[in-house]
């Protein structure tokens, strides 16, 4: 993979240190998981690391402000503090946390706070305007930070226009931090040129939630793997009796259309090039301890449900995986969550982390959970696991992130 360069302007780009000190304002996306007030899995605390590190390197003083949860209003069970707490064990450094967002207690945390230090303010969806994308509370944000610059750094968010991702770039000079470079760089470095063969897996839920990606695989990809509740709608489509199996209605036109453009691609190789599972792996109850049974397509009850791909297609899916150069994952091939149907996903796991010379990707939310759940290595046994939902797949279809078209362009 050659390197696409980053369009916009990043950290590296600001005139910092040369003995004068500035400020930071930095959006990172904190939203990560509670449990008993702790967070309960650090990646996207720890992946801001480097943007951090390379600020205080420069003795710049940084103002963080996050979101975390969906909150309505004041709500203090989606309160920063535990992320507060986890990035000071992080980086063995205080880091002064006010529970206000934008106002006079954030604003003299600011002006109190010794040089080279951390202050992070309390969740920006605290206020209801920063949903809204309202202008005047990221003027407010801007005032209380006191800030020379805007980092972006929260590349899980930047899928949303809100207050802290774009209407603040109105009020400072706003570049990019290391995450997002990374994200950018990595994920459209594979899409625009990938080492090849191309792998790209597609699972999950809904064949309607990543139709964009979809179709861009298509004209990307050498080979497409199909799994998760996402076969179920594709097998349906092809006439297969799917029983009591999770499928989306209403997808008809979606996937004669995909198929179309499939068949422009391949001529009558469609079906080694979107691959479909050949068994799956089916039950009666979704349950903690239901048992996987694997049945061919043309054996499905009228009461079982599809949860996983079948033991023959793990095998296929693997083999196919085995000679790729570059493979994509997005979306979990089964029901994950429980192990006896995250087999699936697991060996498509085990097969791209035991092969060092495929660079792999995982992205989307579900499935960069599940990877980390599975990976004793906190996800390094992967060339990269997004921090972003639905922003990695939003950067894979090819859709422009409103937080990142807002930043300065390079050059400028
Ligand atoms: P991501 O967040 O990685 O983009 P999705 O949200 O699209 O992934 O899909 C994850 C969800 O899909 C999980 O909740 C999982 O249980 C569900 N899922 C996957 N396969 C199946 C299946 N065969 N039947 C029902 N649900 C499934
Ligand atoms: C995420 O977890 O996907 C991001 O932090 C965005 O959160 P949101 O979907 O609540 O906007
Ligand atoms: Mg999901």
């Amino acid at each position: 993979m050659t390197k696409v360069g980053f369009f916009k302007q990043t950290i590296h780009d600001l005139p910092l240190g040369h003995g004068k000190h500035h400020r930071v304002l930095l959006r990172v996306d904190y939203n990560v998981p509670l449990r008993d007030g702790k967070v309960s899995d650090d990646l996207r605390i720890r992946a801001s690391i480097p943007t951090l590190e390379y600020l205080l390197d420069k003795g710049c003083s940084l103002v963080l402000m996050s979101h975390l949860g969906r909150p309505e209003g004041h709500d203090l069970s989606c309160s920063l503090e535990p992320a507060a707490k986890r990035l000071e064990e992080l980086l063995k450094r205080k880091v002064i946390f006010v529970d206000d967002t934008a106002g006079d207690a954030a604003y003299q945390a600011v002006r109190n706070a010794p040089q080279g230090s951390i202050v992070m303010f309390q969740n920006v969806r605290f206020d209801k305007r920063e949903e809204e994308d309202s202008e005047e509370y990221a003027e407010e944000i801007a005032h209380a930070a006191q800030a020379d610059y805007f980092v972006q750094d929260a590349f899980g968010v930047v899928h949303r226009a809100h207050s802290s991702t774009r209407a603040i770039t109105e009020f400072l000079p706003s570049v990019a931090g290391l995450l997002i470079e990374r994200e950018y760089e990595v994920i459209n470095g594979a899409m625009e040129d990938p080492k090849k063969p191309l792998v790209a897996i597609l699972g999950g839920a809904k064949v309607s939630d990543k139709i964009k990606v979809v179709e861009r695989f298509v004209e990307i990809a050498d080979t497409i793997l199909v799994g998760g509740a996402m076969a179920n709608t594709f097998l349906d489509y092809k006439g297969v009796h799917m029983g009591a199996s999770k499928v989306e209605e209403g997808q008809k036109s979606t996937l004669d259309s995909i198929y179309e453009a499939a068949r422009k691609k391949v001529g009558d190789k469609v079906d080694e090039f979107l691959v479909l599972p050949i068994d799956l792996a089916v039950t009666t109850e979704v349950k903690e301890n239901a048992k996987r049974h694997n049945q061919h397509l043309d054996k499905i009850k009228s009461d079982e449900m599809a949860l996983d791909i079948g033991d023959e297609s793990i095998e296929k899916y693997t083999s196919i995986i085995s000679n790729a150069k570059t493979v994509i994952w997005n979306g979990p091939l089964g029901m994950s969550e429980l192990d006896e149907f995250a087999h699936g996903s697991a060996r498509v796991a085990l097969a791209m982390a035991t092969r060092p010379e495929i660079q792999s990707i995982v992205g989307g939310g579900d499935t960069a959970d599940f990877v980390l759940k599975w990976d004793a290595k906190e996800g390094k046994s992967f060339s990269h696991v997004s921090t972003g939902g639905g922003a990695s797949l939003d950067l894979m279809s090819g859709k422009k992130l409103p937080g990142v078209e807002c930043l300065l362009d390079r050059g400028k």
